[in-house]
């Protein structure tokens, strides 16, 4: 029997298991949406740092997800250093991209970090398998330029840039500290223009390792 531990926001909350004491998130959704967070969670389901769908059930015009809890703060809240978990990150990415999914609301609320200093990317709400979208989802702070003015145009490189504005900004204090060199590789993914960035995760990864 599950039941309820604590409310994590309106449409979200945590549940206990009373035997096994593992923990789930229940979240309730508009039908369509839920739908849509459903079909994304099950492509993506099995990557390390993607909370796994356990179940959902469908009622009036409401859904109810039931998603595995991932532990840990939201990146804006971690003392982490950087490299490791930036690498980390950018594996459960690319990994996702392979399942041709866009997050596409990549923003320090949506990243926990565990104390084991893993990263688990939530809220698959506002993705999409890749075929073009017309409408504007995401965070404006992190999102890249093509995200707000031309929507069509979202891919990969601009799940990419939101990934990096995000540890950006949270990492902003200690910017000074960075080599150059990488501070070049997260200029090249913050680039406006789409083909100036890394096309992929991956490139982004390797090109980051090699100035370690
Ligand atoms: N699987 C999860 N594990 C831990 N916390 C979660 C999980 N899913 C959601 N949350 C928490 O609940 C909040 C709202 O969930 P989210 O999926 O972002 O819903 P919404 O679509 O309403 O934005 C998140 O910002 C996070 O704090
Ligand atoms: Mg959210």
């Amino acid at each position: 029997m599950w039941e309820k531990e604590r409310v994590l926001s309106d449409n979200c909350t945590v549940e206990i298991n009373e035997m096994t004491r593992a923990k789930r998130v229940k979240k309730i959704l508009p039908l369509h949406r839920g739908l849509e967070e459903v079909k994304n969670l099950k492509a993506l389901n099995g990557i390390r740092g993607i909370p796994r769908l356990m179940d959902y059930q469908v009622g009036d015009g409401i859904m109810h997800l039931f998603i595995q809890y991932a532990e840990g703060v939201p990146l804006n809240q971690s003392q982490q250093p950087f490299d490791a978990l930036f690498l980390d990150g950018l594996k459960v990415l690319s990994a996702m991209h392979e399942r041709h999914i866009l997050h596409r609301d990549i923003c320090p609320r949506h990243l926990l970090v565990d104390e084991t200093d893993s990263i688990s990317f939530i809220d698959f709400g506002s993705a999409t398998a890749h075929e073009a979208q017309d409408s504007i989802v995401g965070t404006i702070a992190y999102a890249a330029p093509e995200a707000l003015f031309e929507p069509e145009k979202y891919n990969e490189t601009s799940d990419i840039f939101a990934y990096v504005k995000t540890f950006y900004r949270c990492y902003e204090s200690r910017l000074k500290s960075f080599k150059p060199d990488h501070l070049n590789v997260l200029a090249k993914a913050l680039a406006l223009n789409q083909a100036d960035r890394y096309d992929t995760a991956e490139a982004l990864h390797s090109a980051f390792v090699r100035c370690l």
